[in-house]
Order: structure tokens, then C-alpha cells, then sequence
């Protein structure tokens, strides 16, 4: 079977009628790591939120398909069965829904597109084993599937989760933006090498960062620079050390005009 392409094309996206995204192209490939970068307000995450399924963005312009297939008609429960990872789809807390249910209801789904809300979930036993072995595999204490999802999770715990979901559902595309997760190197280590291990020609992944350690474990195939809601340049693993190293002020210089278009304001509190 051919490697599955996801494309963007010629997306624009407003938030509440001002345009975000301007114009952005990028396709992605199964088992291909690409990293998005560029400065605090940029419209990575916007770029993740509209791949979501987001309610809250409106596409003004241009497509998003998989093989071909329009998904920006399907809700996100619908593009997770067709094999895209949405870090966004979980609700922000479900009230008595532990972690265990939730994955036992979201590998269901995924797995068994033809199953009817409410019908037969993955049966008990064989859910609680491959749940059990993928939380060995990651190292992760088995009373976390206990937990009630995300409530009171830590910034580290939900990245956890993330990874966990990842490793359950074992989509065909991931997207991951960790830029407002505010992770400590133990919760950067534990993304880098969960992806790490999961990652590979089955997956195609989207890593939004500002930490050079997660590129380091994941090493990109591609690396693109957003800038006022475009991509302005796209290269290889070393232009992403080059910015870390060296920030965006090249990159401006390179595009004047549309560094212009930047907005002067910075989010409070964003940091790099
Ligand atoms: N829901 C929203 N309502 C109003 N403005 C929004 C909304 N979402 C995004 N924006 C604006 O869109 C722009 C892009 O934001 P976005 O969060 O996509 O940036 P980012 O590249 O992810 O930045 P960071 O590196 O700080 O995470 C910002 O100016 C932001 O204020
Ligand atoms: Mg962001």
C-alpha cells in the first residue's frame, strides 16, 4: 500500500472575522516528521486547531485532504477513523470518565467505523491487556488509566496522555503542538521518547516546538518557518537548529514584507 498524503492547500482562516492563516501549502506524507516553527502568534496552533476540527475557525479558503478526500466536511471523531490524531479532541474534562473508559470509547471508534453510538465498546478483557502492555511499553504507572480524565492533570500528565492515546490509536497522521504546555525537561523527555518510539513509516507527524529536544529525538524531514500566518521557508532538521539557535530575526530580514504584517503586540506571558 502507498504511503497515505495529507495535503494542505492555499488554507486561509479567520478567527471571529481577522484573518489568521494567509495562504499556507503543506503536504505530509506518511512516516514523514515535519516541524512547524516560528514566532509566539504566528498561527501555528491555528494551523492545529483547523486540522482538529475546531468549531471556533472558520476556513475561508482553500482545502485540507487525505488520499484526496475533503475533511474539513467531517467532524473531528470522523477524521480520527479515517487515521488523524488530533491532540485537541478530547473534551477538557468529562465529568466520571476515567482514562481507561475514555480510550476503551476512542480505540472503538477508531477501530470500528461502522459501530453505532452507544453499541458493543472493545471487549473488557482484551481492551485491559493491550492497555496494560502499551503502558509498560511507555513506562507509565498503571494508576494513571484510573485517573478521571484530566482532571487536575498537570501540563507533563496531559502530554502523557497524548502519548498514550498515540500509542493506542495508532493513527495514520499526528499533530502535536506543544507550545503553550509549559513541560519540564522529565515531561519533554517523556514526549521525545514516546514519540520517538512510536513514530515511523506508519506515522506521518506534525511537531509544533519551541524545545530543540523533541527535534533532537524526532529528527525532521522538513522543517517550516511560519511567519504572519504563512509558511516562508521550509528546510531540512538543520534550519531548525539554526533557529533555535539564532531566533526569527533572519527569517524577517528574508521576508520584509511579510514581517509587516506581524502583528506588534505579543501574547502576555508567551514565551519562546
Ligand atoms: N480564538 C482566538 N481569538 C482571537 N484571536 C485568536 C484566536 N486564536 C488565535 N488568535 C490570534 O491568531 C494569531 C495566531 O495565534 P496562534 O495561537 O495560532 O499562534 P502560535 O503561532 O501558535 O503562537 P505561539 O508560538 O505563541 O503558540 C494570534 O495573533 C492570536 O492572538
Ligand atoms: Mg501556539
Amino acid at each position: 500500500m502507498s504511503a497515505a498524503v495529507l495535503k494542505i492547500e492555499n488554507l486561509h482562516v479567520s478567527v471571529g472575522g481577522t484573518p489568521i492563516l494567509k495562504g499556507v501549502n503543506l503536504t505530509i506524507r506518511q512516516g514523514e516528521v515535519h516541524a512547524l516553527m516560528g514566532p509566539n502568534g504566528s498561527g501555528k496552533s491555528t494551523l492545529a486547531y483547523v486540522l482538529a476540527g475546531h468549531p471556533k475557525y472558520d476556513v475561508t479558503e482553500g482545502t485540507i485532504t487525505l488520499d484526496g478526500q475533503d475533511i474539513l466536511e467531517l467532524d473531528p471523531s470522523e477524521r480520527a477513523r479515517l487515521g488523524m490524531f488530533l491532540a485537541f479532541q478530547y473534551p477538557v474534562t468529562i465529568p466520571g470518565v476515567k482514562v481507561a473508559d475514555f480510550l476503551r470509547h476512542a480505540v472503538t471508534n477508531v477501530r470500528n467505523p461502522e459501530r453505532k453510538e452507544g453499541e458493543n465498546l472493545m471487549p473488557m478483557r482484551e481492551f485491559r491487556t493491550e492497555l496494560r502492555e502499551t503502558m509498560n511499553a511507555l513506562n507509565m504507572d498503571h494508576d494513571f488509566a484510573r485517573r478521571y480524565l484530566n482532571e487536575g492533570f498537570s501540563g507533563g500528565e496531559k502530554k502523557r496522555m497524548e502519548i498514550l492515546q498515540l500509542a493506542m490509536l495508532k493513527p495514520r497522521f499526528a499533530f502535536l503542538d506543544e507550545t503553550d504546555s509549559g513541560l519540564d525537561s522529565d515531561a519533554v523527555r517523556v514526549v521525545s521518547e514516546g514519540l520517538a518510539k512510536l513514530s515511523g513509516e506508519h506515522m506521518g507527524v506534525l511537531i509544533i516546538t519551541h524545545h530543540e529536544r523533541l527535534l533532537e529525538y524526532n529528527v525532521p524531514n522538513f522543517t517550516h518557518v511560519m511567519l504572519a500566518g504563512r509558511i516562508v521557508e521550509t528546510g531540512d532538521a538543520a534550519l531548525a537548529h539554526e533557529l533555535h539557535e539564532q531566533g526569527y530575526a533572519g527569517v524577517r530580514e528574508r521576508h520584509p514584507q511579510i514581517a509587516a504584517e506581524e502583528k506588534v503586540e505579543q501574547p502576555v506571558g508567551a514565551g519562546a
